[in-house]
């Protein structure tokens, strides 16, 4: 019998990307602990060393900001010198712990980190996945916030391929986690973010980090998803005034998994190792 109807993809060489993304690495120089308590160089290790093993493999790799823990050059070395190790393409935007012009002295043939003159915002044309990154980074300050500019840009770039199916990456997010410290520091203005975001249906994920850990919810006609942390994650404490306290949960990464059949599906796997796996069925069929 026929499948017509049935959503699944049969053609091999049907356009399809796979975008795997990691957060908030937090990196510092020189061996020192994150908060005293996170050894962040190793925990990116472990993540790039996942990441490259992962089949099939990801067509790039996102980092959705906080790159580093102070936003000093010499932690800008030490993530590079971390991120040499990755074989995959990758692509950067800022969060709150990172400076601007620091990340993109340590990362010049990062050409896409250019194309505007203050904001680290990017569009990227280069995979059947359209990519477009935005700079929510305030010198000093741990919120998040667009600029008007930003958002016209972001708004015509987004008119010039209506047909494309794209992913949005802003490092803070837009919507209310419930998650009270964190809140205080959000993405401000989210309407004005919405409004744009709520023109354009092709738009199909906003990606977020800042969170340290994965959360979804709907946002203007589609959805935002913000990634687990690669190293600590903030404590899943949704009492009204809860202690800014983060806690060592299994870090993880997500996977993006478009194909021009099935749409866009969002995976998340976990960085450290774990058992299995253990097959369901034997020779005898379902195992009792
Ligand atoms: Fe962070």
């Amino acid at each position: 019998m026929a499948d017509q109807g049935l959503n699944i993809q049969k053609d091999p060489h049907a356009q399809q990307c796979l975008i795997a993304q990691i957060s908030d690495p937090h990196i510092k120089a020189g061996g020192k602990l994150s908060y005293r308590q996170v050894d962040t160089a190793s925990a990116l290790r472990k993540a790039i060393s996942k990441l490259n093993q992962l089949a099939p493999r990801p067509d790039l790799v996102l980092i959705s900001g906080d790159l580093v823990d102070f936003g000093h050059p010499d932690e800008y070395a030490t993530f590079k010198q971390l991120l040499a190790d990755l074989t995959l393409p990758v692509y950067l935007i800022p969060g709150n712990h990172d400076d601007r012009q620091h990340l993109r002295h340590a990362f010049p043939e990062h050409r896409y980190l250019f194309q505007h003159r203050d904001y680290l915002q990017w569009v990227v044309d280069d995979y059947p996945v359209r990519l477009i990154g935005l700079d929510s980074s305030v010198p000093d300050k741990p919120h998040g916030k667009l600029s008007d500019e930003s958002l016209e840009w972001l708004d015509t770039t987004l008119t010039e391929q209506p047909d494309k199916p794209t992913l949005v990456m802003v490092h803070h997010h837009p919507f209310v986690s419930g998650i009270d410290h964190m809140d205080r520091q959000p993405l401000k203005r989210p309407e004005a973010l919405a409004d744009v975001i709520g023109k354009h249906p092709q738009i199909e994920r906003v990606l977020c980090g800042h969170l340290h850990r994965s959360i979804q919810a709907r946002f203007a006609n589609t959805l935002v998803i913000s990634c687990p942390g690669v190293s600590h994650q903030v404590s899943l404490d949704l009492t009204p005034d809860g202690p800014a306290h983060f806690q060592l949960e299994p870090p993880g990464y997500l996977l993006h998994q478009w194909s021009a059949a099935n749409g866009m599906v969002t995976h998340q796997g976990f960085i450290d190792p774990y058992s299995g796996p253990f097959p369901f069925y034997d020779a005898n069929g379902l195992i009792d």
